[in-house]
């Protein structure tokens, strides 16, 4: 059965090329004790998100939905000392697990964990404004609640410039983004993100399938021009 391949062969490169040290594995685990578990991104998506952020040379990142903070530790490695993330998190709850795992991992320093609707805590950081306090993010990774992706879009090219990376995890969903009427506001959201992306002539994007220990799934990666 492929599924179980294709888990194999995830198994096989996460623990050669991208093994967890014990930090990853603890904020893995912790995911049990937020509102959403296992919906952190697998190791080898992970660590996909680090390289794409040292490629890009990303130093600033703003990240949709932290949960237990996973991929929050991806990106906060990534941008080295002298970098910073800032990091959505709707519930409480699930910030203070994040906090304990950004802490455990050595880059609390590096990170603002932002409670509150993600929607208003973009709209905050818009307000303040580039020339006041805030500056640009060079990556955004939108990976909150999927009926929001198209704003969380636009708050991504409000708090971005030309060159920066925007990525969108969960766009495959076992196939549902080419439903033709789906009545699941989760795929909706995909959907219209992807046509927002194709219309903007100032964005240059593709997606990828992922298959492996997460299931089917997907990220877009688009780049401002
Ligand atoms: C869900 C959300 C995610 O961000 C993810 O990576 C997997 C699943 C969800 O809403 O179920
Ligand atoms: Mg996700």
């Amino acid at each position: 059965d492929s599924t179980v391949a294709w888990r194999e062969v995830d198994e096989y490169f996460i623990s050669h090329l991208t093994p967890e040290d014990d930090a990853l594995v603890a904020a893995r685990e912790s995911g049990a004790d937020t509102t959403m578990p296992n919906a952190e991104v697998a190791a080898n998506q992970g660590a996909l998100l680090g390289l794409i952020a040292q490629i890009a040379g990303a130093k600033r990142i703003l990240e949709f939905g932290t949960l237990a903070g996973y991929s929050t530790i991806w990106f906060a490695r990534a941008v080295g000392d002298d970098g910073h993330v800032v990091t959505f998190e709707l519930e409480p709850d699930n910030a203070e697990v994040a906090r304990a795992n950004l802490d455990r991992a050595g880059v609390g320093d590096r990170v603002e964990i932002h409670v509150g609707p993600a929607a208003e805590s973009a709209r905050t950081l818009i307000d303040s404004g580039t020339s006041t306090g805030t500056e640009p993010f060079d990556l955004v990774f939108i990976d909150a609640d999927k009926p929001n992706n198209p704003r969380y879009l636009e708050a991504a090219l409000a708090l971005t410039e030309p060159g920066a990376v925007i990525i969108i995890d969960n766009v495959v969903r076992n196939g549902a983004v080419t439903d033709e009427n789906p009545d699941d506001p989760r795929v909706t959201g995909v959907q219209t993100v992807t046509r927002m992306i194709a219309e903007n002539p100032n964005l240059d994007a593709t997606a990828l399938q992922t298959v492996g220990v997460k299931g089917w799934d997907g990220l877009i990666i688009a780049r401002r021009r």
